[in-house]
């Protein structure tokens, strides 16, 4: 069957390749998307095993249409009563682009309309909406003309992995922080250090990918799992499977911040995993500690939107500095929204990867930072 795994921008082909490590077939990158075929466990898997996906869809029907009721004629030309039983309850989630609907609340209304008079003529009851708990969710994608509607197998999106009891400020997301640690190829030969930590969303992810800790492991919420068609045995093998290759994590992790309410957040945040004491978290300042030759850095400083700065350019010069004096031989990943401010780190970057954060667009940058020796050799 196929399915369609949406993830965020810039994350497409890591995703793609996560999806090439659990044998999926024919996977083909789409915007924010990627598309592939699979099986029943392979389903099960996409959800519990990948951590770059938001969403793992089942798609039911694409069409292109014309005009607006157009829209209600294809809905009911699918037959909902496989996925939705007699007494169960729906909602639609919608992503409705271009301009034959000026109003998405209206697509998704004429969506809901035909499923529901679709199920009152067969059952003779009008099944329930039900839009923060459904039995069902349905996606409906309208792009200009081309409508895809699909079953959303997750329910909740998968970057919420149920681990965050406690948010300091401006957190990342969950699949925002994996997708960069897993762009940046880290390989676990370099100790792992996020001296910026907050509430420990880099340190957490890092400790799940060196640990191959499933992301879904404290999900209980799968949306697949009240469906119709549901293989409960699959999906205990599956998840059975992916925990057995679960292992201690040989490198060495490590966050830091300067506020101890943000050291309290990481620790609070880290509690139920396992091998949660390998883990070394310090209440330290970024600009006095020692640095390390060696470490990988990941580091997801202020800038100036939801966390405010006196001065945002002696503030990022600082960090440069920071980085150039006591980190030579390391190499620093900073995700930033601010490309004014990144240029006062007075540092080359060596890559820079344009990413969304919740609607405001951020970039990547990877800097190396070398002694001056071998930087005289590099150029
Ligand atoms: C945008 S938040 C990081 C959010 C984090 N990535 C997360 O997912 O929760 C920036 C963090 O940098 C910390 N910070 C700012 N200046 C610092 C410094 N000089 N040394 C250490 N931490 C600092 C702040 O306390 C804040 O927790």
């Amino acid at each position: 069957m196929q399915l369609i795994i949406k993830t965020m921008e810039g994350f497409e082909e890591v995703l793609a390749k996560e999806l090439e490590d659990l044998q999926l077939l024919n996977i083909q990158i789409l915007k924010r998307a990627v598309s592939c075929e699979g099986n029943w466990a392979q389903l099960y898997k996409c959800n519990y095993m990948l951590r770059t996906a938001l969403r793992v869809l089942l798609p039911v029907k694409s069409a292109s249409i014309e005009t607006q009721e157009d829209l209600y004629d294809l809905v009911k030309s699918v037959s909902w009563a496989p996925y939705i039983a007699e007494g169960k309850t729906f909602s639609i989630n919608g992503t409705i682009s271009g301009e034959l609907f000026n109003h998405s609340q209206f697509a998704i209304y004429r969506t809901k309309d035909a499923i529901v008079d679709q199920l009152t003529e067969k059952y003779g009851t009008r099944p329930s909406i039900d839009t923060r708990n459904s039995d069902v969710l349905i996606d409906l994608h309208i792009s200009n003309n081309e409508v895809n509607i699909s079953l959303d197998s997750s329910g909740r999106s998968l970057h919420l992995r149920n681990y965050k009891y406690r948010q300091y400020k401006a957190p990342l997301n969950e699949v925002l922080a994996a997708g960069i640690i897993k762009l940046s190829g880290w390989e676990q030969t370099k100790a792992f250090h996020d001296p910026m930590s907050g509430s420990g969303t880099f340190i957490t992810e890092a400790l799940m990918i060196a640990s191959n800790i499933p992301p879904g492991m404290f999900n209980n919420n799968f949306a697949f799992t009240k469906w119709e068609e549901f293989y409960p045995d699959i999906w205990n093998m599956v998840k059975e499977t992916a925990d057995s290759n679960i292992h201690f994590p040989e490198i060495e992790l490590s966050a830091s911040d300067i506020n101890p309410l943000a050291v309290r957040d990481t620790k609070k945040n880290l509690q139920k995993f396992p091998f949660k004491e390998k883990v070394q978290i310090y209440n330290r300042d970024f600009f006095t500690i020692p640095g390390e030759a060696d470490k990988i850095l990941f580091m997801n400083p202020p800038y100036n939107k939801r966390i405010e700065v006196d001065n945002i350019y002696a503030y990022y010069k600082n960090i440069g500095d920071t980085l150039k004096t006591r980190w030579q031989g390391s190499e620093a990943w900073i995700v930033s929204g601010n490309a004014e401010a990144i240029k006062n780190l007075g540092l080359q970057t060596s890559k820079r990867i344009a990413l969304n954060h919740g609607g405001t667009d951020v970039k990547l940058y990877k800097y190396e930072i070398y002694d001056g020796s071998k930087k005289a050799k590099y150029q």
